[in-house]
């Protein structure tokens, strides 16, 4: 493949490329411990990581990312990482959302907002707003994110809607999730090791393959994305009928 690389001058195209791929980013606090670095230093690592990912996502014409920032459960985290998380995604917004925006990503949150201090409520919905029209790459954060919360918010949603209990079906589901209108993701990767979900896109990620990876996220680069793609491209996706 590095080989290939250095013929191409560039990455080879993929075979199959996901239409939507979920990021779990695992490993910040471990990439941290091994340097001798506080748990927000990783954190800060990973974000700088983000900008690799997502100019490499766009360049490997992945259109639709999510990425778990900041789950339901994050709360309980010792006060001063969360305090540290959601300055990150505060200095995220104030200084790359003009690079963002001239990239072409279309940032939408996934969760609950309204936890978060309400200045940073303010500036979450700005951002949103100001990229609704971007057309590169949709971005999905989700911050203050549970995939159970949001099966309960759809559930409460389709019953206030007055939906009778027998039309209810998974469609009806997928138009309530907060990713309604957006294809399933087809990938979601783990870094870090982690073979679980931890309550990621549980209800979007029924059909999705697995990838997951000993790297820690701030170690997470081009090279390892372009081979998480490479491995889903090998991947035979039955949904439950059998090979062809
Ligand atoms: C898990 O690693 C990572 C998180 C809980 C936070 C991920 C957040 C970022 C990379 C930055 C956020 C970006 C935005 C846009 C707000 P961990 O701390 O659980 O690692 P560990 O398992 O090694 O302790």
């Amino acid at each position: 493949m590095a080989q290939d690389r250095e013929e191409h001058g560039q990455y080879p195209p993929l075979d199959r490329v996901p239409q939507h791929v979920g990021i779990i980013m695992d490993g910040n606090g471990r990439w941290a411990r091994e340097r001798g670095l506080p748990r927000a230093a990783g954190h800060r690592a990973g974000t700088e990581n983000l900008r690799v990912v997502l100019r490499a996502a766009v360049e490997f014409g992945v259109p639709v990312l999510t990425i778990y920032a900041f789950s339901t459960e994050n709360w309980g985290r010792p006060e001063g990482e969360v305090s540290a998380l959601l300055a990150i995604l505060e200095r995220v917004l104030d200084r790359e959302l003009a690079e963002l925006h001239a990239e072409g990503v279309q940032l939408r949150h996934v969760g609950h907002l309204e936890r978060i201090p309400s200045r940073l409520q303010e500036k979450v919905l700005y951002a949103v707003d100001l990229t609704q029209d971007n057309d590169q790459l949709i971005l999905n954060v989700a911050f203050d994110y549970g995939g159970r919360t949001e099966l309960v918010d759809a559930v409460r949603r389709i019953i206030k809607d007055g939906i009778p209990a027998d039309q209810v079906d998974e469609d009806t589901i997928s138009r309530y999730v907060y990713t309604a209108g957006l294809p399933d993701p087809d990938l979601i990767i783990r870094t870090s090791g982690e073979m679980r979900v931890s309550n990621f896109l549980i209800w979007q990620g029924a059909y999705a393959e697995l990838y997951v990876t000993s790297t820690y996220w701030p170690d997470f680069d081009k090279q390892a994305f372009y081979e998480a793609l490479g491995d889903y491209g090998q991947r035979d996706r039955r949904f439950g009928l059998v090979s062809r």
